[in-house]
């Protein structure tokens, strides 16, 4: 399995990848739609504070995918803020990390993290949140990121209750 940056030529590979998510993935995951438009805005760069990484197979197939935004999303910023933590938008990065049902509890999406984070490293991060937090009762996803090193910071309600976690670098 290979890591790389989402390019334009993984329009199709990428609308497949979305289209294929359970309903229960994507019950967990929708930090932006997964329309067309979407999609070729992505694979495109026209998200220009966002960076798309993607893990192939080796039939050139997605089986994993993470959306970074430098900085925080705005509409995050006030909840946020009421944790004991510096908000720094050169530095910071918010996450969403997804793997294709078929490929979950393989150790894809702990390679995919663990590529991220020598990227975000180079990058100079000093920290990394969960984009939309992490459903509380998504306990495979909660365990997954407290064995990668996030802390939880504290919860909030969003069509039930969510956790906001924190890795530091
Ligand atoms: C959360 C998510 C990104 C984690 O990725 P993953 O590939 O399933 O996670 P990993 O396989 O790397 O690790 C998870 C579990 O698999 C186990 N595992 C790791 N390598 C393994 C391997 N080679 N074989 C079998 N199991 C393995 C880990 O020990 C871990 O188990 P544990 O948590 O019970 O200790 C993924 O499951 C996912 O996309 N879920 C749906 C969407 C979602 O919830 N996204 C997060 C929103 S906040």
């Amino acid at each position: 399995m290979t890591l790389r940056p989402l390019n334009s030529s993984d329009e199709n590979r990428l609308f497949d990848f979305f289209h294929h998510l359970s309903p229960l993935t994507k019950s967990r995951y929708g930090p932006h739609p997964f329309d067309w438009e979407t999609i070729l805005a992505l694979c495109r760069g026209e998200y220009k504070d966002y960076k798309c990484f993607v893990m192939l197979d080796d039939k050139n197939v997605i089986v994993a995918y993470s959306v970074i935004k430098k900085g925080y999303l705005d509409f995050e910023v006030p909840r946020l803020s009421k944790y004991n933590i510096s908000l720094n938008f050169e530095h910071d990065y918010t996450l969403a990390p997804s793997v294709a049902d078929a490929h979950q509890s393989k150790g894809v999406g702990s390679m995919m993290l663990k590529a991220i984070f020598k990227e975000l490293s180079k990058a100079q991060a000093q920290k990394v949140i969960l984009w939309g937090g992490v459903q509380e009762s998504n306990e495979p996803a909660v365990r997954f990121y407290l064995k990668h090193g996030f802390k939880k910071l504290g919860c909030f309600e969003k069509q039930g209750k969510n956790l906001d976690m924190v890795k530091e670098f």
